[in-house]
């Protein structure tokens, strides 16, 4: 058999954030592109620091605590400097969410720019230090007409963000990106420094190019899984709807066989896996913790805009995530999300309570 060469026609992120721009344009400016391109800047240099962790004292406690009551390690206040520095340097920014400062930062005159991002600098931070997945999980809103950038230009639906994604730093780091119009992922190439489009939508301008690839990739949820993915550690203080919805999955009606569990404790990993496979990711509010724990801003939006995006469905069990209308920054809140007919299944079952 001939030996395939490999690829010279790389889509890179940056061609491809340009290549939207482009076609949008005089509509476009070419700030969001800036900002993009910020953001995997950042990516690229917490990535760096997640593989030579171990090697350079960046495990365990930072000897801190934040707002939410967690202690925090030092790689968690590396990526949120890292992500503050870069945002603010990029001149698009107005205003910044971080779930690591308690205010959010308003970005001064000089360096003001019409963009918001909310971000978790580093999601996942209980599994650092046995070197399991873990990543970064942003949102960005553009201000409202008129607005100088304040906390009201944050406090809004998820539906409005302009973009979300997240980098999930594993066996490769992983950016999944959505601006809109469905989800495309990119791969580090760590020895050309580059976000390299793997996982192109199925509208792709570039789907043709990438397809030369051997392994073809796409970010959309099949409309039905076969895994859950939950932390049943919780299941004393699970509501009624989740336990029957739990049980309908592990003991079902022949001929229907049961689901498999995975369960990573880091939201990137796990979605990231629900948005490949299918299946369902949840985390409830229960009888401990009455809304939940994930946080609205800057894991829940983020996730539920790719999770739609890539045609499935992200709910709190009653409601749609994205409908919200935050009243804080760190508010949280109920999060199932995943294969269309998996979170179906789910919603019948607060339906019927
Ligand atoms: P973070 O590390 O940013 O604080 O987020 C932790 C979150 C999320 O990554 C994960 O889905 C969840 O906490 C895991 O919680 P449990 O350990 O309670 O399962
Ligand atoms: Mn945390
Ligand atoms: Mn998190
Ligand atoms: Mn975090």
């Amino acid at each position: 058999m001939a030996e395939e060469i490999p690829s010279t026609d790389l889509i890179t992120l940056t061609r491809h954030v340009l290549h939207d721009q482009l076609r949008l344009g005089a509509a476009a400016t070419g700030d969001l592109t800036l900002l993009l391109t910020a953001i995997q800047v950042t990516s690229k240099f917490i990535a760096t620091n997640v593989r030579k962790a171990r090697l350079i004292n960046l495990v365990g406690l930072a000897g801190e605590t934040n707002i939410q009551g967690e202690e925090q390690k030092k790689l968690d206040i590396l990526s949120n400097d890292i992500m503050v520095n870069a945002l603010r340097a990029s001149g698009r920014t107005a205003v910044l969410v971080s779930e690591e400062l308690e205010e959010a930062i308003f970005i001064e005159e000089k360096n003001k720019g019409k963009y918001c991002v909310v971000f978790d600098p580093l999601d996942g931070s209980s599994n650092i230090d046995a070197g399991v997945n873990i990543g970064t999980i942003f949102g960005i809103y553009k201000i409202r007409d008129g607005s100088k950038g304040t906390l009201e230009d944050v406090l809004r639906p998820g539906s409005e963000m302009v973009a979300a994604g997240y980098t999930m730093y594993g066996s490769s780091a992983n950016l999944v990106l959505s601006t809109g119009s469905g989800v495309n992922g990119y791969t580090l190439d760590a020895s050309l420094g580059e976000f390299i489009l793997t996982h192109p939508n199925v509208n792709s301008p570039f789907l043709n190019v990438v397809c030369q690839l051997k392994f073809r990739l796409q970010i959309q949820i099949p409309p039905r899984g076969k895994i859950y993915s939950f932390n049943e550690g919780n299941s004393m203080y699970f509501n009624p709807p989740v336990v029957s919805y739990l049980k309908s999955i592990k003991f079902p009606a022949p001929p229907k066989t049961p689901y498999s569990a995975r369960y990573i404790g880091s939201m990137v990993a796990d979605v990231h896996r629900t948005l490949l496979y299918g299946g369902i990711f949840g985390y409830p509010d229960d009888k401990k913790s009455k809304s939940g724990k994930l946080r609205l801003l800057y894991e829940a939006f983020p996730m539920a805009f790719l999770t739609e995006q890539a045609g499935g469905i992200a709910t709190t069990g009653t409601k749609r995530i994205l409908d919200i209308v935050p009243t804080g920054i760190h508010e949280r809140c109920p999060v199932f999300l995943g294969s269309k007919e998996d979170v179906q299944d789910l919603m019948k079952c607060y339906e019927g309570n």
